[in-house]
């Protein structure tokens, strides 16, 4: 029998991604050498004292039982000091921190607790492409906004009409941002609080990449902005900053009613995560940083090897200053697919096409610096080659 999905299901987009794990795999299991580049998928390990930590916790026969469904004490305190210690930002852990099975579990669980269908959200193109799978399931409408460089990939809330402010219930933001790597300062951060308070829209922003900035600069959360938790929420995963992409683990943070929300729905869904993950997330939280700090500056010294080696071929681009990522305009003559395309078949580097992350993602590729600095100088050198042949 052939069962039919839900309208639901038939209205989420396909996996971005998908297509391109399954050109490099296939790539691969013919012999050939791929420098994949095309994810957001740290490569490196998760810091020693945390994985100890998970070990420990397995041995504990509490940790085999359901976890309470709000998560553990331990866990939502350490979020709060982490945000105290970091931004100077104050949570209430109990009503101002919601345990996650990962940010991308808690971007689509937030469309599904404020979005009714024929409700407006507002979402950054190009963008983190699970904002559209959460507003998708929820039967919802989408208003783009554009991400441009000549407004150092910020949105221009000025472009919006009043109306369709007055609409939007949902507004997503990400800086350091997934896929352009801008960065955002506290004041356009204050000017989003504004904007949404006078139309009573609720900000989510996803910090995914909040610990990675270069050259000295440390991003802000979104929570330092006067005025934020009483519009939105941000949601920080352990993915990125500690390399636990595999453990599932994030929180939401922010406004109590968005938070209960959250919390409302996953007590339908999930109970919690394991509690030995919980007891692990809450020590990579209040550790030492060391390995964090470390971290940030293997990435900042990985993107001083690639940006060198394109400006050595010519290339005059502006480097970075956040994330993992480098988002490149593609040379003349190429559009984002075909410019990816040729790279992994001719050079055998994997990129994401900028046009997987929306519209305004046409005329760019993303790089994701994930590799050692050796494949990234040769991918540079592969890569600028296209750009010096036009000249
Ligand atoms: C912008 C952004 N948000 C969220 C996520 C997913 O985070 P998590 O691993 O916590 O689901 C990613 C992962 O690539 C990301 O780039």
């Amino acid at each position: 029998m052939q069962f039919e999905p839900s309208m639901k299901l038939k209205r989420l987009p396909d996996q971005f991604f998908a297509g391109l794990v399954q050109q490099v795999k296939q790539m691969k299991d013919e012999g050939i050498d791929v420098i994949n580049l095309g994810q957001g998928n740290p490569d490196l390990p998760a810091p020693a004292a945390v994985v100890e930590a998970l070990q420990e916790a397995a041995e504990k026969p509490e940790h085999h039982k359901y976890s309470p469904f709000r998560g553990r004490k331990e866990l939502k305190q350490a979020v709060a000091d982490f945000y105290s210690r970091e931004y100077g930002v104050t949570l209430d852990p109990e009503s101002e921190v919601a345990v996650l099975f990962g940010a991308k579990t808690g971007l689509v669980e937030i469309s599904e607790c404020f979005l009714n269908e024929g409700d407006t959200a507002l979402l950054p193109d190009p963008g983190y492409p699970d904002y559209w799978s959460g507003t998708a399931l929820a039967g919802a409408e989408t208003v783009n906004m554009p991400l441009r460089e000549e407004n150092h990939f910020l949105p221009d809330y000025n472009e919006l009409n009043e109306e369709t402010l007055d609409k939007a219930k949902l507004m997503f933001l990400n800086y350091p941002n997934n896929p352009t790597a801008a960065t955002a300062d506290i004041t356009f951060f204050e000017e989003t609080v504004n904007t949404a308070a006078r139309h009573q829209i609720c900000v989510v922003h996803d910090f995914a990449y909040g610990a990675i900035g270069y050259d000295g600069f440390r991003p802000p959360s979104f929570l330092q902005a006067e005025g934020a938790k009483e519009v939105g929420v941000e949601m920080y995963t352990l993915s990125k900053t500690y390399n636990m992409a595999g453990w599932r683990v994030a929180a939401a943070v922010g406004n109590p009613s968005v938070i209960e929300a959250l919390n409302m729905i996953q007590d339908h869904l999930h109970v919690s995560l394991f509690g030995g993950i919980q007891e692990a997330a809450a020590r990579a939280l209040t550790m030492d940083q060391e390995p964090v700090w470390n971290l940030v500056r293997t990435y900042e010294s990985r993107r001083n090897i690639f940006v060198e080696a394109l400006r050595e071929q010519g290339w005059e681009g502006e480097a970075p200053s956040g994330t993992f990522f480098v988002w490149l305009p593609v040379p003349q003559g190429y559009t984002s697919n075909t410019f990816a395309d040729i790279l992994l078949k001719n050079e055998h580097v994997a990129v994401a096409s900028g046009r997987g992350f929306g519209e305004q993602g046409e005329g760019y590729i993303r790089v994701g610096l994930l590799n050692d600095e050796k494949h990234l100088r040769e991918a540079a050198i592969r890569i600028a080659r296209y750009f010096k042949s036009r000249e």
